[in-house]
């Protein structure tokens, strides 16, 4: 099994419209996945028609008070099961800080899912700040997924998700962490777009995505009504760049298995 944090502290850049869009296609491939709402908002929650359940999100698992399998729930998708946020989710920044362990209650409360075998991916769609909840989500992450939108201050975004990377790692709550890919979104033929994938590229070589999202229209409207991409404009760009990352995804995690 393994778990992908889709991460970066700023909002907006695609973290929720790439977790639901990767565990779509995934699952569609035949992989079973589960989808954890980390975000207080439940944007990835709605985006798969879902709402959010009382007292049925990560919260009771974080705070050690409830067993993770009884908050999964199936999705009417084959193979992709969701574990759906809740605005209680916002509580957990002040309740788990509290505890002496408050870095690994996440890492601690998947456990289970790592020893049973119910799941092949596990990706984690984290809140844009940060704050308990997207560190919880570093420190129990086999790696990260870094959605990223093709403007200036791109870099410097990233710049801040290594160190934060680092910290996790230097605190010995994840030693293993890296980023494991840069998926660049919301993508416009323009000179600026092409000058910041470059340099991402010289930074951090291959693990950026050849596959680049475009921005489209279609990509905003598929969560208003609860479908990821493949469901709502199953022919489009959307759709087209989503299924062709995911089969990079899966030719990456292919060969780190060949390479042990
Ligand atoms: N490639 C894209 N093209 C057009 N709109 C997009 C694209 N990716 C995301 N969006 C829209 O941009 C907004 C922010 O995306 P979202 O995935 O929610 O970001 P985050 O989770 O990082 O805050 C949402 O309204 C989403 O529908
Ligand atoms: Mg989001």
């Amino acid at each position: 099994m393994k778990i992908i944090a889709v991460a970066n502290q700023k909002g907006g850049v695609g973290k929720t419209t790439t977790s639901v869009n990767l565990a779509a296609c995934l699952a569609a491939k035949g992989k079973r996945v589960l989808l954890i709402d980390l975000d207080p908002q439940a944007n990835a929650t709605s985006a798969l028609g879902h709402e959010p359940i009382d007292q049925h999100s990560i919260y009771g698992p974080l705070l050690g008070a409830e067993d993770i399998a009884r908050t999964v729930v199936p999705t009417r998708f084959d193979h992709l099961w969701l574990i759906p946020g809740d605005i209680e989710l916002a509580g957990a920044e002040i309740e788990v800080a509290r505890a002496e362990d408050h870095l690994t209650r996440l890492r601690d409360a998947l456990q289970p899912l790592r020893d049973d075998v119910t799941f092949d991916v596990v990706l984690l769609d984290c809140p844009p700040s940060l704050g308990i909840l997207m560190t919880n989500a570093l420190a129990a992450a086999d790696e990260l997924l870094v959605p990223l939108q093709c403007e200036y201050f791109a870099l410097e975004g990233l710049s801040k998700i290594v160190h934060v990377v680092e910290q996790v790692r230097a605190s010995g709550a994840n030693p293993g962490l890296n980023i494991g890919g840069i998926l660049m979104t919301m993508f416009m033929r323009n000179n600026l777009a092409y000058q910041v994938i470059q340099e991402v590229q010289n930074h951090f070589g291959d693990v950026i995505y050849k596959t680049v999202v475009p921005r489209t229209v279609r990509l905003s409207e598929a969560p208003s009504h609860g479908k990821p991409i493949i469901e709502y404009d199953p022919n489009g760009l959307g759709a087209t760049a989503y299924r062709a990352m995911t089969l990079e995804f899966l030719a990456r995690q292919k060969a780190e298995k060949r390479s042990g």
